[in-house]
């Protein structure tokens, strides 16, 4: 081979001396189109050959490679899997498939949870194709047949739900052979999404047109299972609507990722797009615009999309404060003052950001209402709904602020210094879980189960047992890594989700002395391992970020917690970022828009740049 280049670049130099005063490109009309080859080099990844491969359909040897996408599906012990699965023996052969010729079996799959399998298997055929920008032109007609075994007949996913799978792939005369083991069909999920891991795209241009073809790792044993049941993403949608279409999106990067749940921060003061069938008034009065809402339909059809792709939603009511717009028609109704200080301006006395705004737990109708909204977040959800409860930067100012708050905790007995505004707050998750509560078991959706809440003043270690129960209430500390917070939570025996926002709010850097975080400060972070850390969440708050900016904002950087969260690998970010450059070309062909990572020449040279 070397000695083929050698000649062909003699040749190709010689021309290009007798041939001095002609335009280049007549003289060589195609050295201008390299097509370079890969070369897996242990240790190290891929790296691109030295010279360009004039025969694109040329010699491949086993460690060389037309593509850099196949290099990388083959190259290093994980291949292009992302996360890292925890035990994985990979094949450095490939094999050409075709997606038409993939069959699923399922061997021994319970009744109930077929028809969500069934569903699943569907987007397996779907991702394989997008690799090829949706034409794999290069047909083999070797069956592909993904034998399934689930045992249990779960159809929903909660904490407890097993995620764990087995994959294996044998490469027959006959048949490639597939066989998926998992205890629930999320577990099943979670092995699809690495068998199309396994898979890449080889572009072979030939110069007669865009020519794909798809090469599967030809043989694999993998025994994988998260670290962490709770691997989340926080979604504002209140800052800036944020529409239907982009979520589905971040959804399908969560998919293929294996995070699991999809926090909506729906509401906030600012605004309150998702429609309420009892409540109409909350997008009337709180929508941006007529266009800017989530109808129940939606909703329920998110819920569904992102069950399919064996992710939870969970949706985010903030209160008692972030409340604002949506809550400020109370008088016009009747119902008196829903929320205080809703739009105040000038805003700096009586809240954090404008616009303000807090619940007004004085006024009996306002709980009504909750009750209603609840009502209908408990009926849209799957069964059983897991609430966030906000419960973050309550501005006691802004409470008392207003003559009717200050008169109800009069009449309590309750004076208005710090203390007694706490008793106010906790008050209102009192009677708030309370009422979610009622209206779960009324919408028929099953027994009380915890519900999520911010850290706030109100979990600090010495008054948080005073009014939240560790057994009901889920605490999210947001706190910078330095904080002793989530430790004294933890010894308290509660149960925590971590989001340090100095490292994993994806918002930081872009106002403010606020500091960004790219993917290898991101990956590097490590939660605790005790038992009460059930995850984390990566979050994207919206103040600056809409529907133009999402995707660089959220992508490659939360599919690097995803792998913190998935698999807590001890390796360093250098052996991590081959990988993750190959799942950023995943999420390009399933149609998302991820930052960058490197220079162009860096990802062809893996480890030269380091
Ligand atoms: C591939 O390389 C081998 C050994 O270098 C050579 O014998 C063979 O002819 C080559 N095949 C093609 C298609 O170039
Ligand atoms: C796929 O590509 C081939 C070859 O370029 C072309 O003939 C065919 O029409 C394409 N099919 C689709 C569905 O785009
Ligand atoms: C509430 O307002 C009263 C009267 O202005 C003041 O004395 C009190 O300190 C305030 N309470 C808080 C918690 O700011």
């Amino acid at each position: 081979m070397a000695y083929r280049w050698i000649l062909l670049l003699t040749v190709a130099l010689h021309m290009v001396k007798s041939n001095e005063d002609k335009p280049v490109n007549d003289v060589i009309p195609h050295i201008y189109e390299p097509s370079w080859m890969y070369k897996c080099v242990p240790d190290q990844g891929c790296e691109r050959t030295e010279h360009p491969h004039p025969l694109v359909m040329g010699n491949i040897t086993a460690q060389m490679f037309g593509s850099l996408d196949v290099c990388r599906t083959v190259c290093g012990r994980f291949g292009g899997l992302w996360p890292r699965p925890v035990t994985a023996a990979l094949s450095s052969q490939t094999v050409r498939i075709h997606p038409n010729y993939l069959r699923f079996d399922l061997v021994d799959v319970p009744a109930e949870s077929r028809d969500l399998l069934v569903q699943m298997t569907k987007l397996v055929g779907d991702n394989l194709l997008a690799e090829c920008g949706g034409n794999v032109t290069e047909i083999v007609e070797t069956p592909i047949v993904v034998y399934i075994s689930v045992k249990t007949a779960v159809t929903s996913l909660v904490w407890d739900t097993d995620e764990h799978y087995m994959l294996d792939v044998q490469t027959k005369e006959e048949e490639i052979a597939v066989h998926v083991v998992a205890d629930t069909v999320f577990g099943a999920r979670h092995a699809f999404e690495t068998f199309t891991q396994l898979a890449s795209p080889e572009r072979l241009d030939d110069g007669e047109g865009n020519r794909c073809g798809l090469r599967l790792v030809s043989g694999a044993k993998i025994r994988d299972r998260p670290v962490y049941k709770h691997r989340g993403f926080v979604m504002d949608s209140s800052r800036h609507f944020i529409p239907m279409a982009d979520i589905k999106r971040t959804i399908d990067g969560l998919a293929a990722t294996k995070m699991n749940v999809f926090h909506w921060h729906v509401t906030d003061s600012h605004s309150f797009p998702l429609e309420s069938s009892r409540v109409p008034q909350f997008t009337r009065y709180g929508a941006y615009s007529a266009k800017e809402i989530y109808t129940t339909e939606e909703v329920r059809e998110l819920i569904e999309y992102a069950k399919v792709r064996g992710v939870r939603v969970v949706i985010e009511i903030d209160a008692p404060a972030h409340a604002g717009n949506g809550w400020q028609w109370g008088k016009e109704y009747g119902f008196g003052d829903l929320a205080v200080c809703v739009n105040v301006y000038p805003w700096r006395p009586y809240c954090i950001e404008p616009p303000c705004g807090q619940l007004n737990p004085a006024n009996p109708a306002m709980y009504r209402v909750l009750r209603d909204l609840y009502r209908d977040i408990a009926e849209t959800m799957t069964k059983p709904p897991l609430l966030h409860m906000g419960g973050d930067e309550v501005f006691l100012n802004c409470w008392n602020s207003s003559e009717e708050i200050v008169t109800y905790m009069k009449n309590k007995g309750w004076d208005t210094t710090d203390e007694g505004f706490l008793k106010l707050w906790g008050e209102f998750h009192e009677k708030a879980l309370q009422i979610w509560d009622e209206e779960v078991h009324a919408a028929g959706a099953g027994d009380p189960q915890p519900v999520m809440l911010w850290s706030s003043e109100l979990t600090q270690p010495q008054r948080i047992q005073r009014f939240l129960d560790k057994n009901r209430y889920i605490i999210e500390v947001w706190e910078v890594i330095t904080s002793p917070l989530l430790s004294q939570l933890l010894r308290l025996g509660y149960r925590v989700v971590s989001v340090p926002k100095d490292i994993w709010y994806l918002d930081h850097g872009t106002w403010g002395v606020t500091k960004y975080s790219n993917w290898r400060r991101m990956y590097s972070h490590k939660l605790p391992t005790e038992d009460g850390v059930i995850g984390g969440e990566v979050a994207m708050w919206t103040e600056y970020c809409d529907s133009q900016v999402l995707d660089t904002r959220v992508w490659p950087r939360t599919a690097a917690v995803g792998e913190r969260l998935w698999a807590n690998p001890n390796t360093d970010v250098y052996s991590a970022e081959p990988r993750l450059q190959r799942h950023r070309a995943r999420l390009i062909a399933r149609g998302i828009k991820p930052d960058a990572m490197a220079p162009a020449w860096c990802e062809q040279h893996e480890s030269r740049c380091y």
